[in-house]
């Protein structure tokens, strides 16, 4: 079971997370994966330059592309 908590602050959402978000919830569902990803909405931490960011089982991604997501979760299968 992983967490992945998405930044939807403005800035991290407008560099790339609300495609981020879309990406993961499409990989999921595609690859059967509800029940070992948990998605959360996470607040703007004022590291907005280092955007998108998301957290993985507290630990940090910057700049997140999707390629990096797909690695990310991949290892879940
Ligand atoms: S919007 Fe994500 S850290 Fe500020």
């Amino acid at each position: 079971m992983i967490e992945i908590k998405v930044c939807m602050g403005s800035a991290c959402f407008l560099k790339g997370n609300q495609a981020n978000l879309e990406y993961i919830r499409k990989y999921i569902e595609e690859n059967n994966l509800a029940a070992e990803v948990k998605i959360i909405g996470g607040l703007c931490e004022n590291k907005c330059e280092q955007g998108p960011r998301i957290v993985v089982n507290g630990k940090e991604y910057i700049q997140v592309t999707d390629e990096q997501i797909k690695q990310i979760l991949k290892k879940q299968k």
